[in-house]
Formats: C-alpha cells, sequence, structure tokens
C-alpha cells in the first residue's frame, strides 16, 4: 500500500491490519499512552471542498501521532488559481510527507499521486470516499463482532458513498443492496467490480429500487445526502426524485431487530431520514465520525512511516 485512492486498492490482510492497528490506537487514546510514531513528519491537507469531520479528524490525529498537519485550502494556494495537479505534487512532494485531498474530479487524485512521490490519501471525491467506508466497516466490526455474512443495505443517492461501500463490503465478504430511484444508481463501472469482488470474497450484490426489500434482512442500514457536494444546483428536483426513500423508523423496523443504522454525516434532518431514526438508540453515526480519526491515524501510520522505511533503505 502507497497510497490510499480507494477501498479496492486494499487487500482482505491489509484491511484486516489497519483494523489491527486502529484498535490498538484507539485503546491507547482511552487509556492515555502516547503514541508519536510520525514524530517530525507533517502532513498536507487540501480542500477545495468544504468538511467538519475529515479536516479535524485528520488534523487532530496528525497530532496526537506528534506529526504536524496543514489545512491548504484550495482558495488559498496556487492550485485554485490554476498551478497543475502536477506541479502542485511535486512542490509539496519537496516539503511535507503525506497528502491527504479533498476535491471533485477523482483523476486528479490519481494524477497527484502519479506524478508526487510521497503517499497520498483520498479524504473524498465525486467518486469515491475510502477513509470514511474503512471507519464504518470498523464500526460494524465494533458493533457486530465480525463482518463477513453480515448484510448492509444502502438507500438513497447512488453517489460515493454508495459507490466506496460497494467495494469495501464485497472485499470483506458483507452483502450490500443498494437502493436508489431509477437514474441515481451507483457508478456502472463500480458495480461491476464489485460483482467481480464479491465472486472471490462469497458475498452478495443487489442493486434495487424498493427499500422495503432492500432492508429484510439488514443488519446495518446506511443512508447519505440526497444532494451532494457538487450537486447544489440539482437540490430541488433531487428532493422529489428521492420522495419515499427516506429512511424512517417503520423501514428500520423491517429489518432485523438488531439493525443498526449509519450515515457518514453531515445529515438532513427530514430529508434521508428522520430525526427519530438518526437521534435514535440504533443510530452510531457518532461512534463512525470517532473511529475517522482512529482508522485515519492507522492509515497515516501505514502509509508515512512505511514510507519512509522504504526511503532509509533504498538510501542505505
Ligand atoms: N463524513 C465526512 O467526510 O464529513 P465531512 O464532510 O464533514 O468531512
Ligand atoms: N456524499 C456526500 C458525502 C459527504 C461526506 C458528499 O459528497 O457531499
Amino acid at each position: 500500500m502507497r497510497h490510499l485512492l480507494t477501498v479496492a486498492d486494499l487487500g482482505v490482510e491489509e484491511i484486516e491490519g489497519l483494523f489491527d492497528l486502529t484498535d490498538k490506537l484507539k485503546r491507547e487514546v482511552e487509556d492515555g499512552i502516547k503514541h508519536p510514531i510520525l514524530a517530525g513528519k507533517t502532513l498536507g491537507m487540501i480542500f477545495q471542498k468544504s468538511s467538519t469531520r475529515t479536516r479535524v479528524s485528520f488534523e487532530t490525529g496528525t497530532f496526537q501521532l506528534g506529526g504536524h498537519a496543514l489545512f491548504l485550502s484550495s482558495n488559498d494556494i496556487q492550485l485554485g488559481r490554476g498551478e497543475t495537479v502536477s506541479d502542485t505534487a511535486k512542490t509539496l512532494s519537496r516539503y511535507v510527507d503525506g497528502i491527504m485531498i479533498r476535491t471533485y474530479d477523482h483523476s486528479d487524485v490519481e494524477e497527484l499521486a502519479e506524478a508526487g512521490s510521497i503517499p497520498v490519501i483520498n479524504g473524498l471525491t465525486d467518486l469515491l470516499h475510502p477513509c470514511q467506508i474503512l471507519a464504518d466497516l470498523y464500526t460494524i466490526q465494533e458493533k457486530k463482532g465480525n463482518l463477513k455474512g453480515k448484510k448492509l443495505t444502502y438507500i438513497g443517492d447512488g453517489n460515493n458513498i454508495a459507490n466506496s461501500l460497494l467495494l469495501g463490503t464485497t472485499k470483506v465478504g458483507m452483502d450490500i443492496t443498494i437502493c436508489t430511484p431509477a437514474g441515481y444508481e451507483p457508478d456502472s463501472e463500480i458495480i461491476k467490480e464489485a460483482k467481480t469482488q464479491a465472486e472471490m470474497s462469497g458475498s452478495q450484490v443487489e442493486i434495487l429500487d424498493d427499500p422495503v426489500v432492500a432492508v429484510e434482512g439488514a443488519d446495518a442500514i446506511y443512508t447519505d445526502t440526497w444532494a451532494s457536494m457538487g450537486d447544489e444546483a440539482e437540490k430541488a428536483e433531487r428532493l422529489k426524485a428521492f420522495e419515499g426513500f427516506q429512511v424512517t423508523t417503520e423501514l428500520m423496523n423491517k429489518a432485523k431487530d438488531d439493525v443498526i443504522f449509519l450515515h457518514c454525516l453531515p445529515a438532513y434532518r427530514g430529508q434521508e431520514m428522520t430525526a427519530e431514526v438518526i437521534d435514535g438508540p440504533q443510530s452510531v453515526v457518532f461512534d463512525e465520525a470517532e473511529n475517522r480519526m482512529h482508522i485515519q491515524k492507522a492509515i497515516m501510520v501505514k502509509l508515512m512511516e512505511e514510507n519512509s522505511q522504504n526511503m532509509q533503505e533504498s538510501n542505505e
């Protein structure tokens, strides 16, 4: 693992290794044990879109690891004035030890990784959100004990979250049902890739348009905003298209008795789910948000620490 651009890049053992390291780091924080594994290292964080969780969890996580994180809003760096992604990557590679980027076009993240010489972490693109999905899987494992054979149902927009859930769940052997209105299905190439992964891990992929059928037997129900960052102009049209796709208590009651509710946040009560669901006892959304920090610390340790070890070995 050199970069984290998509969950599909990770092997099952790598995901298990990340989860073990996350457990260790999380316990150490809870027990007040310091772990300055990235002392002297700097993470550059490029943001072309808004963020609460990603920014704060990466910045705090880097600090807890003894490193330093730089918030680089695209409004303030030359990337926002037309400097190329490639020149940005080459320049930052001379200063920092890793880059986290949140942007629109997934190909920009690929180009950054290609042109630079340091690890790149995808902090969300229009296509994918791998850090979120690793935190989600880790949270489901915490709540349910294991992942293999469990069923996750995602209801709503076939967006970056749905795409990454398809790749993450099928990698670890979870069944996934995605339920969207017609025209809002996930990326067709990603559905194909997920089906290939599902054949290897022995799991199932279903793409449906009926929420009642979709939640049958679900261990976890997940939803996300109906208008992602970049979709603002379509908001009114989308609110109409997604009528009937709200996660309600009635819908939750049709899944398994011990079903949990997940949402990457930010959430819009009264749209993709009712307040009763997200603020109710089955909701684990703030555990998910907390776990973003723990899993990202493990990702940074794996990428930035191992990259500097490899560089040292190649210089010797
Ligand atoms: N879930 C998530 O990525 O949240 P932010 O947009 O607040 O970073
Ligand atoms: N799908 C949402 C996720 C936010 C974390 C968006 O892209 O805006």
